[in-house]
């Protein structure tokens, strides 16, 4: 157990944590259910890690919901990702509204289902006075069309005359990205072992402190937010300098 009261309130506290939150088919398919079952105990364990980040004071919890490579899986899978979404959205308002969860979105979500893409709306718009915490679900998101989306604005500005080329720098390039909003992440969780990103956040994840845990989504939980905020805790971030406490110089 790492209760939050271990972590050391004099360093850091990760702004912003993303998760991909990976392993609900293979913790179903350890008990011998239907890989939907896995997705419905992950979609509860949103509400454990978000109300844990706040108890934490991380400020951005972005979660990698559903990416746009997903839509390979089997048809009455991504149907019982997308009826999850929903249930998700229309029965969590209020413990986002009690919580201080303002709900935000990255990803082309236009082209979701129109029953979830509404709701997606409706949800965004009742948490949008809320101050907390800023929980960012990922859906149909890609991170090369995340960038592709943001190099067509850049060339439309620069078509109307808007932006001159030569001024194009990489502050311009994340102030085109979905995530112009927000700090770019400081952790990033990545649950059930894999090491790969998986086209997440490749702009904004240059400089993140990476946590990979073995244990599956729907078992993560606050005691394993607050071991990988530990972790980070430990970290050096050094953007390419040299060691802060050299041995010998
Ligand atoms: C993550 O769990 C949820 C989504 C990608 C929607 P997976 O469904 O990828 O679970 P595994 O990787 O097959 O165990
Ligand atoms: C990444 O997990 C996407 C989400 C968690 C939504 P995947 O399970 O889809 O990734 P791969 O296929 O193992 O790379
Ligand atoms: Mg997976």
């Amino acid at each position: 157990m790492s209760p939050s009261s271990d972590l050391k309130p004099e360093v850091t506290v990760p702004r912003h944590i993303a998760i991909i939150m990976d392993g609900n088919g293979r913790w179903a398919r350890e008990r011998g259910w239907p890989r939907l079952k896995g997705h419905e105990q992950g979609a509860r364990n949103v509400e454990t890690i978000c109300e844990a980040c706040i108890e934490a004071g991380v400020e951005y919890l972005t979660l990698y919901a559903f990416s746009t490579e997903n839509w390979k899986r089997p048809a009455h899978e991504v149907a019982g990702l997308m009826m999850l979404l929903e249930r998700f959205l229309s029965e969590k308002v209020a413990m986002m509204n009690r919580n201080g969860v303002r709900l935000a979105t990255v990803g082309r979500t236009q082209d979701l289902p129109g029953p979830a893409r509404k709701r997606l709306e409706r949800a965004i718009e009742e948490t949008s006075g809320n101050t907390r915490l800023t929980l960012t679900l990922a859906l149909n998101y890609g991170g090369r069309d995340e960038i592709v989306d943001a190099v067509r604005s850049i060339a439309a500005e620069v078509r109307s005359g808007g932006i001159e080329p030569q001024k194009i720098d990489a502050q311009t390039i994340a102030g085109h990205l979905y995530t112009h909003a927000m700090p770019d992440p400081d952790l990033l969780i990545r649950t059930s072992g894999e090491m790969r990103l998986s086209n997440f956040l490749l702009w904004q994840l240059s400089y993140t402190e990476i946590h990979v845990t073995r244990k599956f989504w729907p078992d993560f939980g606050s005691e394993d937010l607050f071991a990988a905020i530990a972790d980070f805790q430990t970290r050096e971030r050094r953007y390419g300098a040299a060691e802060e406490n050299p041995v010998a110089s």
